[in-house]
């Protein structure tokens, strides 16, 4: 091997060890920079006798391609390894499911307020709204349960300590009865010059609170009051719409009612009205479902209306309660608590 072919192998061997383009061009300048040795070797040529020159310098340009050519080699190597792993790094796997969003649902209480929403439309209910945070007179006093009477007790009131513009207390509404107050009296109030009033026909479903916590009370539930006063509208009329509603709530006739005697300080008289199935795994069991009752003669007058003139019922009916029936839950604090695989059922 002459002194060329081993300058060439040991090129060749330099680019082929450096791995990356910076130490592949550091490694050329070793033999074609300024002071590389093929360039030394072209120097060298003009001190040689003129008829060596023309041969040793062909050999060395021959050499000197050589070299050229595995620089380019490695530098091709080099840069197809880099797109290489490029292209790993940034791999995209076109066959992978996409991501989805997470579908949401309504929440099974929501679910059944939209439920009773729509069954009491359908015979001709109009669905109204009102403030969670109540005055003790609408709470109470205007619902014939006046100050200091040992009925409020029945109710393990939250009161805020605070009063309204016009001097009265404050109280977390601890029912929707007040709802019967003031839609009544925006009713009584809108048909003023009407004879006879337009019958009033409303439910009212809502949060309401309470101090009270266990399996099957919670400080916040749902209720959803009901109300329908005219000159002509009787308990049987309670009955019916009730037995109605039921069915079509639990989609089965398979069903029973019975009205209990109660009290309440509003309904005279008062009913807890309670349900069986004819069926299925509550088979025989009498379930409370609802309070209900004739409209007291001391809450018409409330309303702005003549008691003489216009009776009627009302009645207040737990959402959660229908929703655990309905779903067979039997821990009410499950909807409260935001368990997504409670939830995730009812989607
Ligand atoms: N407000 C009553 C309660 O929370 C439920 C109730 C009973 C509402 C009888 C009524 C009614 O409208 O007539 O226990």
């Amino acid at each position: 091997m002459n002194d060329l072919d081993q300058l060439v192998a040991q090129a060749q061997s330099e680019f082929a060890k450096a791995p990356t383009p910076a130490e592949l061009e550091n490694a050329k300048a070793r033999f074609l920079g300024k002071a590389g040795r093929v360039t030394e070797l072209l120097k060298a040529l003009s001190a040689l006798p003129p008829e060596e020159k023309k041969a040793r310098g062909a050999l060395i340009n021959a050499a000197k391609q050589q070299v050229e050519a595995a620089l380019t080699a490695r530098r091709h190597a080099l840069a197809e390894a880099e797109l290489d792993q490029q292209l790993k790094a940034e791999a995209l796997d076109v066959t992978l499911p996409g991501r989805q969003r997470g579908l949401g649902g309504l929440h099974p209480v929501s679910r059944t307020m939209e439920r009773i929403e729509e069954i009491f439309a359908s015979m001709g209910f109009d669905v109204a709204d009102g403030p969670e945070i109540e005055t003790d007179w609408m709470s109470f006093t205007a619902l014939n349960n006046p100050e200091n009477h040992p009925a409020r007790s029945m109710q393990d009131t939250f009161y805020v300590d605070m009063k309204d513009a016009e001097g009265r207390w404050l109280n977390l509404r601890p029912h929707t009865s007040p709802m019967q107050v003031r839609y009544a009296r925006a009713h009584a109030k809108k048909y003023a010059g009407h004879d006879p009033m337009p019958e009033i026909r409303v439910i009212a479903p809502g949060r309401t609170y309470r101090v009270d916590s266990d399996a099957t009370h919670s400080p916040m539930f749902h209720q959803c009051e009901g109300l329908w006063l005219g000159e002509n509208v009787s308990f049987k009329d309670l009955k019916v719409v009730f037995a109605d509603f039921f069915r079509q709530f639990f989609e089965t006739d398979d069903l029973e009612l019975r009205f209990r005697p109660s009290f309440f300080p509003f309904t005279e008289p008062s009913a807890e009205v309670d349900i069986q199935f004819g069926h299925g795994p509550l088979k025989g069991r009498w379930l409370e479902v609802s309070g209900s009752g004739q409209v007291h003669p001391n809450v018409v007058r409330n309303f702005g209306l003549d008691p003489e003139r216009y009776i009627g019922f009302a009645f207040g009916m737990g959402p959660d309660r229908l929703t655990m029936l309905r779903y067979g839950v039997n821990d009410l604090r499950l909807f409260f608590e935001g368990d997504l695989r409670f939830l995730n059922q009812f989607k």
